[in-house]
């Protein structure tokens, strides 16, 4: 048989990966997918620099619509990144009965509806493997390996770029701008890394997974996003010593009869799991289901190679699959289309969770006991309780010390409020500090 023909829509980092890997693995790849898979044209602004790559291997275009309108190509690659011109051709590629493979999260997060509504009319695939956690395929584990289950929770460090700012935080006890500026000079974060530390790229990430979990619209809107630039190395220090570590998660949660939750955050998650010793760039996700329990699934999350193998994977499957009828393919979000429920995403107020709460507090007599009344009044019970020596924490002869504290589950609206009144004794001499915690049990 022909090989099928594809059309990569730019020629960066994973485009230039998907050529190499492709071209490196064609037979092995060729006899997994049942025929060859050729790259037929590529686009890129700066030809020249293409076809440097691809040789008269493919066709060098610097318009990508021309690939999208081209009738030789059956399957789109689209890495170009962003939102507007991404939309747009995949729109188009979709229109014109192509199959379609991105690494797009953010397109997805925004646009997804509207463009798996689209694939669906059109009866082609848009597959996306390589859209959350880079080479690791948790698309594939969620959509069918987990498929026999009622999935009770997903939490994952999806951003590789916070997870190495934060695992330098704790190694070398510095703080977040000092960190941020290595690793930008090492290029683990981009010169404007807003996306990646303000948690937006992993909430991106949370909100497809919530989607193919649940059987649910992608509601990247209704996400709490909180980013890691707040966070001090102060925090980082003392969790240790409760026996947690600090790390950004996006986290979606099944609530029975509720809705589900969909937040992204810096989470306190104990120490022995083993997600939380999950350092630098690397992703892990861990996802609990009623039937097999608690899975982790671990890699690099970006990458050229890495991000290349899961779009291979999405190509293999699209070739595998582009000559069975659409109704029987795997759904693009898991669910078939006309099963999608509209449960909604719970507005933060009802978020359950841990907490840890720190208080720079006067070092005096009844201090600790009106905190604790303060909380116990809000219904929310404490777990543990580290107070420092008031020299420790300010010096010698310091009035001024720290308490830290763990409490057990409790609603978000409930904390707040007993944060307010918290915060408004005499006795609190500092802006508490509020991270949220997971047991991840
Ligand atoms: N890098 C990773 O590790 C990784 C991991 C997972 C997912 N992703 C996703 O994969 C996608 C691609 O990322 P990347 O890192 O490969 O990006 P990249 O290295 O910047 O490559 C982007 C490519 O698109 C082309 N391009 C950009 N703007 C264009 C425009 N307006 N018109 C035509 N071509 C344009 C660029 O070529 P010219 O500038 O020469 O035109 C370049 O070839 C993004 O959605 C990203 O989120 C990346």
């Amino acid at each position: 048989m022909k090989p099928i023909q594809v059309g990569l829509l730019g020629l960066g980092t994973v485009g230039g990966g998907v050529y190499e890997v492709l071209r490196r693995n064609q037979e092995e790849i060729a006899r997994r997918a049942g025929r060859g898979i050729e790259v037929a044209m590529v686009s890129r602004r700066d030809t020249a620099k293409a076809k440097a790559v691809v040789g008269d291997t493919a066709r060098v275009v610097a318009d990508p619509r021309e690939i999208v309108r081209d009738p030789g190509v059956e399957i789109v690659v689209e890495l170009i990144g962003g939102y507007e011109l991404a939309r747009e051709l995949v729109l188009e590629a979709i229109a014109h009965g192509k199959h379609v493979v991105t690494a797009n999260k953010a397109l997805l997060a925004v646009h997804g509806t509207e463009i798996f509504e689209a694939a669906h009319r059109h009866g082609v695939m848009v597959a996306f493997e390589a859209s959350v956690a880079g080479g690791i395929p948790i698309i594939k584990a969620l959509r069918e390996g987990l498929t026999a289950n009622r999935i009770q929770w997903i939490a994952g460090i999806i951003n590789g770029t916070t997870n190495f700012i934060l695992s330098e935080m704790r190694d070398k006890g510095l703080d977040f701008d000092v960190v941020l500026k290595e690793a930008q000079r090492l290029g683990y974060a981009e010169a404007d890394p807003t996306f990646d530390i303000e948690g937006v790229d992993a909430a991106h990430k949370a909100a497809i997974m919530s989607a193919i979990a649940f059987g649910i619209p992608v509601q990247f809107d209704k996400a709490y996003v909180e980013g890691i630039t707040h966070l001090a190395a102060t925090d980082i220090r003392y969790a240790e010593q409760l026996g947690y570590r600090i790390k950004l998660l996006g986290i979606t949660r099944r609530r029975e009869g509720k809705g589900v939750e969909l937040r992204v955050h810096p989470t306190l998650v104990p120490a022995r799991r083993l997600i939380a010793n999950v350092e630098g760039a690397m992703n892990a996700v861990v996802v609990n289901g009623d039937a097999v329990g608690t899975t982790l699934y671990y890699g690099k999350g970006a990458g050229s190679e890495p991000t290349a193998s899961a779009v291979i994977a999405d190509l293999v499957d699209v070739t595998r699959l582009a000559t069975s009828d659409p109704q029987h393919r795997v759904p693009h979000l898991a669910f078939q289309p006309g099963q999608m429920r509209d449960v909604s995403v719970l507005p933060m107020e009802d978020v359950v969770t841990g907490y840890y709460l720190r208080l720079r507090v006067a070092d005096q007599a009844g201090v600790l006991a009106r905190v604790a009344t303060i909380l116990a009044d809000a219904g929310i019970s404490i777990d543990a309780l580290l107070q420092r020596e008031a020299d420790e924490v300010g010096g010698e002869g310091s009035t001024q010390t720290d308490l830290i504290i763990l409490t057990h589950d409790a609603r978000e609206g409930a904390m707040n409020a007993a944060l307010a009144e918290l915060q408004g004794l005499p006795s609190v001499l500092a802006p508490i500090v509020r991270i949220r915690k997971e047991e991840l049990a």
